[in-house]
Order: C-alpha cells, then sequence, then structure tokens
C-alpha cells in the first residue's frame, strides 16, 4: 500500500546545498544555508555553550526521562529575556514547556490552535515555507496577506485589511523579529498598532521568535511580542534557542501559552504536554540543558550576551556595507542596510539568479533570499561586483 504514496518534491534549500558542495570553485559563496557565519566563514560552537555542556558531562548524573514538558529549569530562565524582567509570567498568566526547536513549538501551537476549534490562520506573505506547510499538515486553511511593499517597507495595509476582515475562528501568525525571508521587521510604532488592533478583535496572535538577539538587541526584539501580550488576553509564543545560542542540531525551543484567567493555565497546557506525548513523548534534553546551565550563571551569561552582541554587529557592518552599495547595476540595495537579522530578498529575477550560481559560484534560493552573514569583508566586493554584473 506504501507505493500508493507520491513522491514529495526535495527541499529546495538542501538541495541548493549540494549545489554548492560540488561546485569546485575555490571562490564559491554559499548565502543560502539559514545558519549564521562568523567573519570566516564558520558556524562555532558558542564559548558560553562549550563550557556548560563541559559542566553538563561532568555533573549530570543521570539520562532518566524528564516528562513531556522537558527541562522546566530552562523554561523557566528564558521567561524574563523573552517577556520583561518585571512581568515575566504576566501575574500567572502564562506556562511553558521545552520543544524541539522552534519547529517542535510551532507545530503543538498550531496543533493547540487546531485543536481548541480555530480553522483559519492569517499568514504574511512571503514567510517561513514551514509555517504553511505545518498548517497544511493539520489541515488549518491558512489566509495570505502581503508582508512587505516592493520598496522594502512592510505592508501595513494589507495586514489593516487582514485583521478587519478576521475574527473568531482565525489566529494570526506573525514574527517577532528578523523576518524570514525579507528581514522587513514591524517598527515599533507598528507594533504599536497591531497590538491595538489585536486587542480589539478577536484574533487569536501566535508569535513565532526564532531570531531574539540577532536584529537590534535582545530586548529590543521582544518589543512586538510585549506589545502585544500587554493588549491580548491570549497568545501563544513559539521560541526558539537554535540562533541565538548557536543550538541548531540540538533542537532547542519552548512554547509559551498566555491565557486571560489564570486558573486556566494548567488545563490549556495539559493540551500542550498531551500533544508533545503523541508527537515526540519528550523533547532532546542536552541542548536545553546546556542553555539552562549558561543562564543559571552570571559569567556564563554575560559570556553569551556578548558572543551573541558579536553576531549582531557583524552582521549590521555587512549590511552596512550592502546598504551604502545603494543602486548596483539593476537593483536597489539600499533597504538591506535597514533590515534585520540573517536574511534579506533582493529582487533578483529567476534569470539572475540561475546567472549568479554557474557565472559567479553565488549560490542562494530562487526567491532572492541571501543569508548576509554569508558574506564576509572577503568576498562581499564579490557579491558586489557579480550583482553588478547579472542585473546590469
Ligand atoms: C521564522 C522561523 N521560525 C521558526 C524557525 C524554527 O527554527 P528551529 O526549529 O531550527 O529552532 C525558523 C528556522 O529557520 C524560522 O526561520
Amino acid at each position: 500500500m506504501l507505493n500508493t504514496l507520491t513522491q514529495q518534491p526535495a527541499d529546495a534549500l538542501l538541495a541548493l546545498i549540494k549545489l554548492h558542495n560540488i561546485d569546485p570553485r575555490a571562490d564559491k559563496i554559499d548565502l543560502g544555508v539559514g545558519v549564521y557565519r562568523t567573519g570566516q566563514g564558520d558556524t562555532p560552537v558558542f564559548g558560553a555553550i562549550k563550557a556548560a555542556e563541559a559542566r553538563l558531562v561532568a555533573e549530570q548524573d543521570s539520562k532518566a526521562y524528564l516528562g513531556p514538558e522537558g527541562d522546566m529549569g530552562f523554561v523557566e530562565k528564558l521567561m524574563p529575556y523573552i517577556f520583561g524582567a518585571d512581568s515575566a509570567d504576566l501575574g500567572g498568566r502564562i506556562e511553558g514547556m521545552q520543544t524541539p526547536g522552534g519547529t517542535g513549538s510551532l507545530r503543538l501551537a498550531l496543533a493547540m490552535v487546531k485543536r481548541a476549534g480555530y480553522s483559519r490562520v492569517l499568514v504574511g506573505k512571503p514567510s517561513w515555507p514551514n509555517h504553511n506547510q505545518i498548517c497544511a499538515d493539520l489541515g488549518l486553511d491558512v489566509f495570505e496577506f502581503n508582508h512587505a511593499t516592493p520598496d522594502g517597507r512592510t505592508d501595513m495595509e494589507a495586514l489593516r485589511g487582514a485583521l478587519a476582515a478576521a475574527g473568531e475562528g482565525d489566529a494570526i501568525l506573525l514574527h517577532g523579529c528578523c523576518h524570514n525571508p525579507t528581514g522587513i521587521d514591524y517598527s515599533n510604532a507598528e507594533w504599536d498598532e497591531i497590538a491595538g488592533l489585536l486587542g480589539a478583535s478577536k484574533v487569536l496572535p501566535i508569535i513565532d521568535l526564532a531570531y531574539q538577539g540577532l536584529g537590534l538587541g535582545m530586548e529590543e526584539d521582544a518589543y512586538g511580542l510585549r506589545r502585544v501580550l500587554a493588549q491580548v488576553p491570549e497568545a501563544l509564543v513559539s521560541y526558539s534557542c537554535d540562533k541565538n545560542f548557536g543550538l541548531y542540531r540540538d533542537r532547542v525551543g519552548a512554547l509559551y501559552v498566555v491565557v486571560g484567567d489564570p486558573a486556566d493555565l494548567t488545563k490549556v497546557i495539559s493540551n500542550g504536554h498531551a500533544l508533545a506525548r503523541a508527537n515526540w513523548s519528550q523533547p532532546p534534553d542536552h541542548g536545553a540543558a546546556a542553555v539552562r546551565l549558561v543562564l543559571e550563571d552570571e559569567a556564563l551569561t554575560a559570556q553569551w550576551l556578548d558572543e551573541l552582541h558579536q553576531m549582531r554587529d557583524r552582521m549590521r557592518q555587512v549590511r552596512a556595507r550592502l546598504g551604502a552599495a545603494g543602486k548596483t547595476g539593476g537593483v536597489d540595495l539600499t533597504p538591506v542596510g535597514n533590515q534585520h537579522g540573517l536574511f534579506s530578498i533582493i529582487p533578483f529575477t529567476a534569470e539572475q539568479v540561475q546567472a549568479m550560481r554557474a557565472e559567479h559560484g553565488i549560490y542562494f534560493a530562487a526567491s532572492g533570499r541571501i543569508n548576509v552573514a554569508g558574506l564576509t569583508m572577503g568576498n562581499i566586493d564579490q557579491f558586489l561586483a557579480a550583482v553588478e554584473s547579472v542585473t546590469a
């Protein structure tokens, strides 16, 4: 019977990595992969994480099961960073659980939304493709609204229209910061407006915070999420530590539920536990335990924040160089300078994307999404010259 299954398309980004790997050119550039890279092109383990892992190996005395909620010390230690030191549990209205990465958290959040009787999720377009894939897999309808205008601003008109036409039974999935793939985030003033609109509507916010600290700073990147939570009775927050602690393959994330009445908290989160049990039973421990050890130790916390700061500064430097290049061939790179996080979209045509690969060995997604961390002070001129030549 298994032969009734149909062939699924290969993941486009994984296929791209393969193409890059077999390209023999020494000066090839990979701008496709979704991980941070240093100025030397590496994705190292954070020093703070290495130290925490060493401690874990030395001191951990059991690998016994922890339960579907995972490491609750990890879940709680993160809360002041996400929700604010002064209102870390919103007066007893927040409960969390550990998940396998941000993806596991999104899967649980959306499955919970489905269980609660929601049928439709509003998603800005373009978005991280897995948002739509998870909704489709769960049988949730997706309503797409335009996220950004061609000149690199958020499309607030589209968002206002989508919210005005939505109501009970609808949820909205918003990127908390460092929008993937556009790098175009809402300004603080726009978040203020969005929070007000959500507060006045019946639409349930699901906030995906996968890049906290990679944009403007840990506090700054949480502005929108905190504004929304100050206005709405209920929300779900999907969090990933895979980028801001560099733990990608260790799959470290958390789901937080926010309820209107603290008396409902145990009931609501029990649905997260039950869904986790039916999906992966319990999340992997190692990465989350390392994050907890970092956050329990003042010196390691300071080291982690410093390493994150260096990452952010490097991405800002690359963005500043691209933005300063301005009009390059037929494209304007100015907006890239003001965008946030790992990704930006450059409006290349399909032919230009191909020419960047074939003629210059520069690899990125067909959408024109580049990972700015793939650029270094050593290859950025090569990239700009290639852009100039293929878009002229
Ligand atoms: C917008 C967004 N959300 C969530 C995730 C999930 O990250 P992970 O499952 O690797 O923690 C990603 C990863 O690329 C992302 O870009």
